[in-house]
């Protein structure tokens, strides 16, 4: 069994900072929604407190994570390959809501190019380069009402913010669940949570002897299959292949 680096240090520091910062945000944001009803579980004046320390932890760390992005190039795995994206996104979805529960296998296959399947592609980009650029600006707007613009559509820029800001904030708090429960369909429960805590993903037998190779660089692979729908360079070896030797990863036999 191979094991291959996934997630770097800087990204699970990110990572889980900004777990702990959104159950805060969480926390402190519902107890202020529901403040005028009772106090919920935090009185108002601290949970607001909180809720903007948290969130200016959270820009923090968010501009730590883009410029981490972009230093790494880690961004890139966020990218689904347009070609034949309906065809592979159908196939994921089916996977987790059919497959999954009849034992059938990961239609893709984790490795360091592909990291993501087209589904946690898509997901992730739109969360952290859409969903989490809106509730970070709007939340500033909010506790820099001044600086809100003054009319938005008609209605006083504020009031816009806040409904934006509660919006996103949902549907950020139902990836949450969402994300956790498909985290745990790993190899075993808990091993994607595992790989986020140390960093690397285990490669199984199964996976380790086909390999999908770039035909003119041997030093390009991938375990990931379905690359090959996706770019032509790319083509399949197998164990049954002569020429492929799995333990060096080389073609011993070719020219
Ligand atoms: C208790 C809460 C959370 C848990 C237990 C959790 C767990 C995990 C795990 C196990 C992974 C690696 C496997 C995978 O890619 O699916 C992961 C990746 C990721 N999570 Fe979370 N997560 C949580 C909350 C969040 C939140 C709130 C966000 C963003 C708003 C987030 C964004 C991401 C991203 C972007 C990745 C991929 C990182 C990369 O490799 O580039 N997670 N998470």
């Amino acid at each position: 069994m191979n094991k291959i680096l996934l997630y770097p240090l800087w990204l699970r520091i990110w990572h889980w900072l900004n777990v702990t910062i959104f159950l805060v945000l969480i926390a402190s944001g519902i107890s202020m929604h529901y403040s005028a009803t009772n106090d919920l579980f935090i009185p108002f004046q601290t949970a607001m407190y909180i809720h903007n320390i948290a969130g200016i932890l959270l820009s923090i760390n968010f501009v730590f994570y883009v410029i981490f992005n972009i230093i790494t190039k880690n961004y890139k795995h966020y990218i689904p390959k347009l070609k034949g994206i309906t065809d592979r996104l159908f196939k994921q979805g089916l996977y987790y809501i059919y497959g999954v529960f009849k034992g059938a296998k990961h239609p893709y296959h984790t490795s360091k190019e592909n990291k993501f399947n087209p589904l946690q592609q898509l997901t992730y980009f739109g969360i952290m380069f859409f969903l989490m650029p809106i509730i970070i600006i709007t939340g500033w707007f909010l506790m820099f009402p001044e600086l809100a613009p003054e009319n938005v559509l008609g209605m006083g820029g504020v009031w816009p913010m806040a409904v934006l800001h509660i919006i996103v904030g949902f549907f950020l708090s139902i990836f949450m669940f969402g994300h956790i429960y498909l985290a745990t369909h790993g190899t075993t429960l808990t091993a994607n949570f595992k790989s986020m805590i140390d960093g690397y993903h285990e490669v199984h037998e199964e996976h380790e002897d086909k390999l999908v190779v770039k035909s003119t660089n041997i030093d390009q692979y991938t375990d990931d299959t379905n690359i090959v729908d996706i770019h032509e360079d790319y083509k399949i070896y197998t164990e049954g292949d002569k020429s492929y030797n799995p333990e060096t990863k080389s073609f011993d036999n070719e020219e």
